[in-house]
C-alpha cells in the first residue's frame, strides 16, 4: 500500500474512498438518495447505480428545493494544465445527464489562473491556450449552448474578482492552511486563489439577482473548495452550495488517479489515435489475469483489480447486463485478458472517433458558450 494523498493539486497512492468521506466530512450517497435523484431526474444513470458517484454534501437539500420548483444551477470545471484525458471527462459525462434531466443552467469554470499559479513550468500564455483547447472537449459532449456558460477565469476576471474579494475577506489564513495544506512557502497567489473557485458557487445568484442554489458534480479531490464556499455562504447571504462526488478513473497502471504526471502511457488523451489507444491498453493496462492461460482458465481472473474491467464499469459500458456478463466470464476464466482488453479498446476507439468529430465542430460554436464581462 502506498500512502494516500488527495488534495485539489495532488492525488496519489491507494485511495480509500470510505476514509475520504470521513476525513472530508462528506455524506454517503445512499440508495435512498439515489432513488430520490432518479425520481427528480426522471431517469437513472449507470454511474449512480454503480456508485461511481458515492458521496455528497446536502444533495437532499438541493433535491427537495428542486422538487418545490426552486431554482438550481449546476457548476463544474477544469484546470487547463495540458491535454484533456478520459479521466477528466468522467464527471462531465454525468453532468450532461444531470443538465438534460434537470433542465438546469450549467456553469463551467476553466481555471487558467490556478494552473499558472500552481505549476512553476507553465506560462500565462500556455494555460490560456490550454483553456480554450480543453473547452472543446467539454463542448463536444453536447451541452446545450443556451443553458451552458463557460468561464475562462482570466477572461471573466471583472465579475469573478469582484466576487472573490468578498469571499476572501471571510477566509482566514489559518483556515486556508488547514483546508488546503498551504505553508509559508506557498505563493500568495495560491493563498488567495480558492476564493476564485468558490466564486462560481454564487455566480448564478449574482447573475439572476435571486437565490439560486448550486449543485456541483465533480471528483472528490475538489471538495476542500466547497467546504470554504459553504462556510462563507451564509455570511454573504447566499445559499450553501451542494455537491455530488465521484471516484477517479484509475490510471492504466493501476490504483491512484489517472494523472498526466505519472506518464503519457498510463493516460488516454482525447486526441490519441486508434493505434495509440490500442497500444496503451495492450501494453500498460494493469491486468487481473493469471500468469498462464491454463492457470487463468482454472482460477479465473480478478475483475476487481483489472483496470480494463474497471474502466468499463466506471465509464465505458453503460449496459448493466453486458457488464455483468463480462464480469462473470472474466471471473470464471472463460474470458482471457486479451479478450477483455479488446472490448475496452473498441469502446474507446468508437467513443473517440465520435468525440474528435464533435471536438472539431465545437470550434465553430465556442463563442456561444463563453461568458464575457
Ligand atoms: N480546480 C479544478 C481543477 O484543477 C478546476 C475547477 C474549477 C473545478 N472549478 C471547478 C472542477 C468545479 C470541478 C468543479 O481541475
Amino acid at each position: 500500500m502506498t500512502k494516500m494523498v488527495v488534495t485539489p493539486w495532488e492525488v496519489s497512492g491507494d485511495i480509500d474512498y470510505e476514509k475520504l468521506i470521513k476525513e472530508f466530512g462528506t455524506q454517503h450517497l445512499t440508495d435512498e438518495l439515489i432513488k430520490k435523484l432518479e425520481k427528480e431526474a426522471g431517469s437513472s444513470h449507470f454511474m449512480l447505480r454503480r456508485k461511481v458517484f458515492f458521496s455528497h454534501r446536502d444533495l437532499d437539500v438541493a433535491l427537495k428545493e428542486y422538487d418545490e420548483g426552486k431554482p438550481i444551477a449546476l457548476y463544474t470545471g477544469r484546470g487547463p494544465s495540458g491535454k484533456t484525458h478520459l479521466g477528466h471527462m468522467l464527471p462531465w459525462v454525468f453532468t450532461k445527464y444531470l443538465q438534460d434531466a434537470l433542465g438546469a443552467n450549467l456553469y463551467f469554470q476553466i481555471t487558467d489562473d490556478e494552473k499558472f499559479l500552481c505549476k512553476p513550468e507553465l506560462s500565462k500564455e500556455k494555460t490560456k491556450t490550454w483553456a480554450y483547447d480543453n473547452a472543446l472537449d467539454f463542448i463536444a459532449l453536447g451541452f446545450n449552448p443556451k443553458k451552458t456558460f463557460i468561464i475562462v477565469d482570466t477572461d471573466y476576471a471583472k465579475t469573478l474578482y469582484n466576487m472573490a474579494i468578498q469571499i476572501a475577506k471571510k477566509v482566514t489564513a489559518s483556515s486556508a492552511k488547514a483546508v488546503f495544506g498551504f505553508t509559508n512557502e506557498t505563493n500568495i497567489g495560491m493563498m488567495f486563489w480558492p476564493a476564485m473557485q468558490a466564486a462560481p458557487c454564487f455566480l448564478p445568484s449574482v447573475l439572476e439577482k435571486r437565490n439560486v442554489r448550486t449543485l456541483i458534480p465533480a471528483a472528490i479531490d475538489q471538495d476542500p473548495y466547497w467546504r470554504i464556499a459553504r462556510d462563507v455562504a451564509p455570511k454573504l447571504g447566499y445559499p450553501k452550495t451542494t455537491a455530488i462526488h465521484s471516484i477517479f478513473l484509475p490510471s492504466l497502471a493501476g490504483p491512484g488517479k489517472m494523472s498526466t504526471s505519472v506518464g503519457q502511457n498510463t493516460t488516454i488523451f482525447t486526441t490519441d489515435t486508434p493505434e495509440q489507444v490500442e497500444e496503451k491498453i495492450m501494453k500498460y493496462a494493469f491486468s487481473g489475469g493469471r500468469g498462464s492461460i491454463k492457470e487463468h482458465r482454472e482460477k479465473g481472473g480478478v475483475p476487481e483489480v483489472d483496470v480494463s474491467y474497471q474502466w468499463l464499469r466506471i465509464m465505458f459500458e453503460p449496459d448493466d447486463k453486458k457488464l455483468k456478463e463480462i464480469y462473470e466470464d472474466y471471473k470464471s476464466g472463460k474470458m482471457l485478458t486479451g479478450e477483455l482488453k479488446a472490448i475496452l479498446i473498441e469502446k474507446i476507439q468508437k467513443f473517440l472517433e465520435n468525440h474528435k468529430k464533435e471536438r472539431e465542430r465545437a470550434r465553430k460554436n465556442l463563442d456561444k458558450f463563453i461568458l464575457k464581462d
